[in-house]
């Protein structure tokens, strides 16, 4: 685990670069707008909060705009990215911010089995950051050898056991899923793609102040951008395909040693077997194609 220290030296490298983010008009996303904005980035954020966009749009001026988006429909998704591309040219930086949590637990003892409950958590939090990735992927890449970040904001409930959340559990895994299964292409063309993890605020534990998680997507989308040695402290360089979880105010990566320890965690062979397969499969493109893999190994 590397505990991560902003280098604020970085922060002026998103001077006029263009920023889209999805989910801004409140809490973490807000937050993020308004820092993206002191650093002198510009901003076009989608929400289905309309007055709160509004709001946050008439009080930061021209270099941030808020457009109407459900990130559930494709179309809104588009017109955001081609709204930003119109307005300023090009679009470095994105961010798949929104996300819902519903209290109702449709496992809990009791639920009526013949009522079908609502898979809300499922459309927004997993199906919105996959057409954001999508269509962002598509935007970054026409920055050529200059590339892009792709920030995802998934939750502590992507990686750990969160009892009575199901959905949100599965969902916010699943945007993990969205990392793993794009970064190895996406960093070959220049595009880095990393996850922000937040840990949910509970009284007696230390607690994230929406602009802690804010900073951590802006050094995931500045970590890149100088060389090593000027990084951000612990950022081990290609910042790409990391996971920042966010504890406490303070960020941390956690992925690496995941990584790095997998023949302790998953035994030597197993370990080497896979590094095999992987090998194979990364060699062919994706093909699943088991006889090919056994024929191999
Ligand atoms: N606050 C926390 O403790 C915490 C912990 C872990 C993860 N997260 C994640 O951080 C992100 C931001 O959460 P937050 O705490 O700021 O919540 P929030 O409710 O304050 O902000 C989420 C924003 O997303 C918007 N949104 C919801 N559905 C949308 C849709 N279909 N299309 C467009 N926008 C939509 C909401 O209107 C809102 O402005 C979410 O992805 C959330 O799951 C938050």
């Amino acid at each position: 685990m590397a505990h991560l220290q902003i280098n604020p030296s970085l922060l002026s490298t998103l001077k006029d670069k263009v920023v889209v983010l999805t989910g801004g008009a409140t809490g973490i996303g807000r937050s993020t707008v308004r820092l993206f904005h002191q650093h002198g980035a510009k901003i076009l954020f989608g929400d289905v909060a309309d007055a709160h966009g509004l709001s946050l749009e008439t009080e930061l001026g021209n270099n941030v705009q808020f457009l109407h988006c459900d990130t559930t429909k494709y179309a809104d998704q588009l017109r955001l990215f081609e709204e930003a591309e119109k307005k300023w040219g090009k679009i470095d930086i994105v961010v798949a911010n929104a996300g819902i949590s519903l209290p109702r637990d449709p496992f809990a003892v009791g639920e009526d089995i013949e009522t079908e409950f609502s898979t809300a958590e499922i459309d927004v939090n997993l199906k919105g950051p996959l057409i954001t990735s999508r269509i962002g992927l598509h935007f970054l890449r026409k920055n050529g050898r200059n590339g892009g970040d792709l920030v995802l904001v998934s939750s502590i409930a992507g990686w750990k056991e969160c009892t009575g959340l199901v959905a949100y559990t599965a969902s916010k895994h699943g945007v993990i899923g969205i990392m793993r299964g794009l970064h190895l292409s996406a960093v070959k063309e220049g595009v880095r793609i990393n996850v922000v993890c937040p840990w949910m605020t509970k009284r007696n534990l230390p607690e994230n102040e929406p602009g802690d998680v804010g900073k951590a997507i802006l050094l995931c989308a500045t970590a890149n951008r100088v060389a090593e040695k000027e990084g951000h402290g612990g950022a081990v360089a290609p910042f790409a395909g990391k996971i920042v979880w966010v504890a406490g105010g303070e960020s941390y990566e956690i992925e690496d040693n995941l990584q790095r320890l997998e023949p302790k965690w998953l035994g030597e062979r197993n370990s080497e077997v896979l590094r095999m397969g992987q090998e194979f499969l990364m060699s062919e493109g994706t093909s699943w194609d088991t006889g090919k893999v056994k024929a191999k190994l």
